[in-house]
């Protein structure tokens, strides 16, 4: 039954109508008020936009609990039906979860779900990236940055390895399954990270009927917990990428080209989509020595080298390189200096079919190093970022080249 090249579309929005709270089977009413709005096309933040690094909400200092309740106490001062009022972004995660909508084009209809598959967790990644930005502009903050509630490492306490280790190689085990336009959420497609997720809505929740506050989809998204925890979700997502290296979880068109809608902090209608393309790879290449004197480095150049470099034939490609220093030995969230380009202008294709070896890119990096003062790293954080074309990288690593060698 399942059709291929379907994603699940974002709902028409004045077709909303009366949800049902499943747990009282009444209904309840959760439509935004942007019914008419225009729908523009999600584009991410420009990168020298100041970053927003979330914190431990165990950890967090008096002034940003300050500021942060303050952003809060102004949300809810909003007018009742403001899209940024509170309880409008609450209702936000009630009807795309309690049967406000359906699906585009199905009869009969199918109503739109966007828990129990693959869709949980960029839905929710949009869900709590707006949510974090329209506090900040409230606040007048561009760094406001929501707590995450760090439900797997208090005191020791960890996310068992083995739940990483069993599914790194299967991301529909910690995901979710697919699902396609005009399907009807299956009860087996969660991932275990949802899974999870679900156990920590119940333990939090109302534990008797109605199972109100966190133990409700209707009305989860009222308890500020609800961010904290969904912050914490998207970590997991995060963490669970570099395992994997930051190769793409899923190629199908059906994960790629999927869509939600969600008010932003410009106050803007706007249709996102799981994962832009054009999203950068991080690796985190070892260095060959740290910590070399002024004789060594006159001696042997540091060089990055970004190998196996392909672009179809003819084809316009360029990407971008930089490099960082890593936060205790993994990516932090520090986004790097410009290390150089690649770059491919577009040219005709060979007249015979010579097979043209992949191209390499070497990159010295001595004073780079020593600018983001990573001298004494043990690696440091690559940033590989596409700007234009198709290209694929066969892999980076840093090496030492003597100046008197003869290339
Ligand atoms: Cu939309 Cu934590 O649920």
């Amino acid at each position: 039954m399942k059709a291929l090249g379907a994603p699940v579309e974002p709902p028409i929005l004045s077709s909303c109508h009366a949800a049902v709270d499943a747990v009282t089977k009444q209904e309840v009413s959760c439509c935004p008020p942007y019914s008419m709005a225009e729908t523009v096309d999600f584009v991410p933040p420009p990168l020298d936009e100041p970053l927003r690094v979330r914190r431990p909400a165990h950890k967090l200092d008096k002034e940003y609990v300050a500021k942060f309740k303050e952003g809060i106490a102004k949300m809810k001062a909003l007018a009742a039906d403001d899209p940024w009022n509170f309880m409008q972004q609450a209702a936000v995660h009630c009807a795309d979860c309690d049967d406000a909508y359906e699906q585009v084009g199905f009869n009969p209809p199918v109503p739109l779900q966007i828990h129990g598959s693959w869709l949980f967790l960029p839905w929710h990644r949009y869900y709590t990236y707006f949510y974090e930005r329209i506090i900040g502009n409230l606040i007048r903050d561009p760094t406001l940055a929501l707590p995450y509630w760090s439900w797997d490492t208090p005191e020791g306490m960890r996310m068992p390895k083995m739940l990483f280790n069993e599914s790194a190689k299967r991301p529909e085990l910690f995901m979710g399954k697919p699902l396609v336009a005009g399907e009807v959420v299956p009860s087996n497609a969660s991932g275990s990270l949802e899974t999870i997720h679900n156990t920590v809505h119940m333990w939090t929740g109302a534990s008797t009927k109605p199972y109100r506050d966190m133990a409700n989809f209707y009305t989860t998204a009222r308890d500020i917990m609800f961010f904290g925890h969904h912050a914490n979700v998207d970590r997991m997502w995060d963490i669970y990428c570099s395992i994997r290296g930051h190769t793409p979880e899923f190629k199908q068109n059906d994960w790629l080209e999927a869509s939600f809608i969600f008010y932003d902090e410009n106050r803007q209608v706007v249709k996102c989509k799981p994962r832009t393309l054009t999203e950068p790879i991080q690796v985190l290449p070892q260095r060959p020595r740290t910590s070399r004197t002024k004789k060594e480095k006159d001696e042997a150049i540091e060089v990055l080298v970004i190998e196996g470099i392909k672009v179809p034939h003819g084809a316009a490609a360029r990407f971008d390189i930089y490099v960082a220093k890593p936060m205790e030995g993994q990516v932090g969230p520090d986004v790097g200096e410009l290390a150089g380009s690649f770059v491919n202008l577009p040219h005709a294709h060979h007249k015979f079919h010579i097979k043209k070896p992949k191209s390499r890119l070497e990159l010295g990096i001595i004073s780079l190093v020593e600018d983001i003062e990573s001298e004494s790293s043990e690696k440091l954080v690559v940033i590989i970022l596409p700007r234009m074309g198709e290209v694929t990288i066969g892999g980076v690593q840093i090496v030492l080249l003597k100046v008197d060698d003869e290339y």
